[in-house]
């Protein structure tokens, strides 16, 4: 199944209200891109005489310039059937509904490009019907309705303490989720812990032999990592101590009481510290089954692939090649070890199988960083295959990795003593240096005010400076840049909100009232109609940013729609006299502030009246 740029639908069932811009009988799209795209393929391309199945007109949202959308597809069509581009676009036109020729103006360009620009009756339109977070979301519904996605995220592993590295997966994931699930997907978020494993036989030695229960009582988590690293240094310095750690280890996997108890315990600590976290950066999870979970589903994926000629046996170990593969039809994909136990593979393969037939999904992702590239590679892979030979049919993957945040010295980000930073401890610092910031810049706000403030875009600032990089890449961290008030940065855009509501504030009025801007008209002048059009594009900003599962095409957006509004705001006073130009101008004010806090919500930021 390909989910890349999911499919226009049908349009929603909102009507404009007061504009009549569109003729009645339809409907306002939202996504005006995709529904130009569709109407030109299935109406205008049959009634101007095109093959239909061997035309895609690819619209896209254009350069400003030259309208709101360029349709492109014309010329790859022509050029393959030796026609001439220009005439096929003309053609088209003709052909297109009259609705459409009333709404757009419509012109064939270059060597036969077809451009679209709208006029100002139907971004009036297109803003008098979204005119709420609710009815963004009935709009972008439609992009995935229908699909469930379940979304991997987060997934540390038991006894470690969260470190900064730990945040890219955490904020990335929750806001995939948010995307998805406002674009219409049943989204099921599933943390998968790594709560199984070998870490557990030092664990249990260490906490049988080493523990302090005074550390244990005062910081738990902190404990256990203490315990696992001198269990682990005692196990590499005597053979006896890793014979015993290992011991420790069989006696779990053999359903001890005392050791399955411990591991319960040591597991139950682990997401006590964890939930604190995820509670403070408003993080959710449906279910958190966690590596153990697959324990009793692993001997049915070692028979089906071994049955189904997929897997074989090498030195011991169960094994699938991947003949096609450069790489892996030598480097094999390891899905038992050759001392029988099971490892990341096993579990992840059953993981697939779980998903696809018991949470019912057609889409899956799972986040980690990019180094983990070939082992979800070999279990794409594989899981093809298998589900091939098991006739089941395979979800749409995708592997979500992200690069690796550094210190300012370009290299891994690390205390000066050479730790990993913990992520409580950076989140606390964050919401230290803002609250400094805003005491600095508002010192008349009252102090739980200026704390509440500063937690926002603390906390704002870390996870923006994250999403706003694209995930692929690396990307240094840097304090003075991620909280400045300048730039494309959390601070700025959570005070750009502040600002529009400041001019209702003034006014006495509540931006969200949708008597706020009754009576608007449609946009005039030059910079108005900019920021329409900027507002409009809302919509193929969620799609893209949906269809690559790359929250930084909505922060890029977010920051121009800030951009723009500065740009307009500074051009077009909105307090004035004539009720009729005020009136249309509050519209695009209230419009601004509505996708501004709609998107920044999307992404996980908390926005504020004043700050
Ligand atoms: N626990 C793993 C880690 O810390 C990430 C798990 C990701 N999910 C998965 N199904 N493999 O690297």
């Amino acid at each position: 199944m390909q989910l890349r740029f999911p499919p226009a639908r049908s349009t929603p069932r909102l009507r404009a209200r007061g504009a009549l811009a569109f003729p009645r009988a339809m409907h306002v799209p939202f996504d005006i891109a995709a529904y130009l795209d569709a109407t030109l393929q299935a109406q205008a391309a049959v009634a101007a005489g095109l093959e239909t199945g061997a035309f895609t007109p690819e619209v896209r949202p254009a350069d400003p310039r030259h309208g709101d959308f360029q349709a492109n597809g014309v010329l790859g069509y022509a050029k393959a059937r030796k026609l001439n581009p220009r005439a096929v676009a003309e053609q088209l036109i003709t052909a297109l509904p009259a609705e459409i020729l009333s709404q757009c103006d419509v012109a064939v360009a270059g060597p036969g490009f077809i451009n679209f620009k709208l006029k100002p009756a139907a971004l009036l339109a297109w803003l008098n019907t979204y005119d709420s977070a609710e009815h963004l979301k009935s709009g972008a519904s439609n992009f995935y309705r229908g699909h469930r996605w379940v979304v991997d995220f987060s997934s540390p592993n038991t006894a470690k303490q969260l470190h900064v590295g730990h945040i890219r997966g955490m904020v990335i994931g929750e806001a995939i989720c948010r995307l998805l699930a406002f674009c219409g997907a049943d989204v099921v978020r599933d943390n998968h812990i790594g709560d199984w494993g070998t870490q557990f036989g030092k664990l249990i030695w260490g906490y049988k032999n080493l523990r302090d229960e005074a550390a244990l009582a005062a910081d738990p988590l902190e404990e256990l990592e203490r315990l696992y690293k001198a269990a682990d240094a005692a196990a590499k310095e005597n053979p006896a101590t890793l014979d015993a750690a290992r011991a420790e280890l069989v006696k779990l996997q053999a359903g001890d009481p005392e050791n399955l108890a411990l591991w319960h315990q040591i597991n139950a600590i682990s997401s006590g510290a964890f939930e604190e976290i995820y509670r403070k950066l408003d993080i959710h999870f449906d279910h958190q089954f966690g590596e153990s979970f697959y324990n009793d589903k692993l001997t049915q994926v070692y028979d089906e692939l071994r049955a189904s000629g997929l897997a074989e046996d090498s030195q011991g170990a169960v094994v699938v090649f991947h003949p096609e593969h450069p790489r892996f039809k030598t480097q094999p994909f390891i899905i038992r070890k050759s001392d029988g136990a099971s490892n990341y593979a096993s579990t992840d393969l059953a993981t697939m199988l779980f998903r696809t037939e018991q949470l019912k999904a057609n889409a899956i992702a799972i986040l980690t960083d990019t180094r983990q590239g070939d082992h979800f590679e070999q279990l794409w892979l594989t899981t093809q295959k298998w589900f091939t030979k098991t006739n089941r049919s395979a979800p749409h993957f995708e592997h979500v990795s992200f690069g690796s945040i550094l210190g300012e010295d370009g290299k891994a980000i690390k205390t000066r003593s050479g730790d990993p930073i913990k992520l409580k401890a950076l989140l606390a610092e964050a919401e230290e240096r803002a609250f400094a910031l805003v005491t600095e810049k508002s010192p008349e706000l009252p102090e739980a005010e200026r704390r509440d403030i500063a937690s926002a875009v603390g906390l704002g600032a870390v996870r923006y400076a994250d999403l706003a990089q694209n995930r692929s890449s690396d990307y240094v961290f840097a304090w003075d840049k991620i909280l400045s008030f300048e730039g494309n940065t959390a601070p700025y855009l959570l005070y750009a909100v502040t600002r529009v509501r400041s001019i209702f504030r003034k006014l006495g009025l509540d931006p969200y009232d949708p008597a706020a801007a009754t009576g608007a008209t449609a946009p005039a002048t030059t910079t108005e109609t900019a920021l329409a059009r900027k507002l409009l594009g809302f919509a193929a900003t969620l799609r893209l940013t949906t269809a690559q599962l790359r929250p930084h095409f909505l922060c890029t957006y977010l920051y121009e729609l800030a951009g723009e509004f500065s740009t307009f705001y500074a051009a077009d006073k909105v307090i004035v006299d004539d009720p009729a130009v005020r009136a249309r101008r509050l519209l695009l004010c209230a419009r601004t502030l509505l996708v501004l806090e709609t998107g920044l919500h999307l992404l996980g930021l908390r926005t504020l009246p004043r700050m």
